[in-house]
């Protein structure tokens, strides 16, 4: 027995020492509750992420003029559908863990460097914008995947699934940004 518990102290079948006093060693169950809570907490702040995606990149999508500006459209034009996609899996995660998936009044709008440029023609800001989202999102599902780690290999399976996208949609537009800054 620990030196440090009294001697009336005696671990329960569950491990945990029962003690006259309340015990300083939280329940199994509590803990395991407050860790389902923070991933449904961080997946709703991905889901904010991807929605906030879409309508930005759908905008910029539209917004967009000129022939250098072809491939950037429709490139955002196609994730678009890639990222609801995203959503829509992280929608149905939160509420497999029991979560409330949010609506539009719990969501909050953080992207101000994604917004539709000024001139239409600059189509190197809505890139660097687009870099920027996805970094944003790799980090966070980077965040959740670390959270999961042992205690929920599922949402992770799926947090990697949706970094590798993110990833690949980065390396996308990061080729783009060369070309544009070498013209
Ligand atoms: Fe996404
Ligand atoms: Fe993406």
């Amino acid at each position: 027995m620990c030196e440090f518990l009294s001697p009336c102290a005696q671990l329960t079948p569950k491990g945990y020492y029962s003690h006259d006093t309340p015990t300083p060693f939280p329940r199994e169950d509590i803990v395991k509750d407050k860790k389902r809570q923070k991933i449904v907490q961080e997946l709703c702040k991905s889901y904010n992420m991807e929605i906030e995606t879409v309508v930005n990149y759908l905008a910029n999508s539209v917004w967009l003029d000129g022939i250098r500006a072809k491939h950037i459209k429709d490139s955002l034009a196609a994730e678009v559908t890639s990222e609801l996609g995203h959503a829509q899996l992280l929608a149905n995660r939160i509420k497999v863990l029991d979560g409330r998936v949010p609506g539009s009044q719990a969501l909050a709008w953080t992207q101000t460097f994604m917004q539709p440029p000024e001139k239409s023609i600059d189509y190197r800001a809505v890139i660097k914008g687009v870099v920027q989202a996805e970094e944003g999102a790799i980090k966070q599902y980077q965040k959740i995947i670390e959270l999961c780690d042992v205690y929920d290999p599922v949402t992770q399976d799926l947090c990697v699934e949706l970094k590798g996208d993110e990833e690949e949609h980065r390396r996308l537009f990061k080729g783009y940004l060369a070309e544009a800054e070498s013209m």
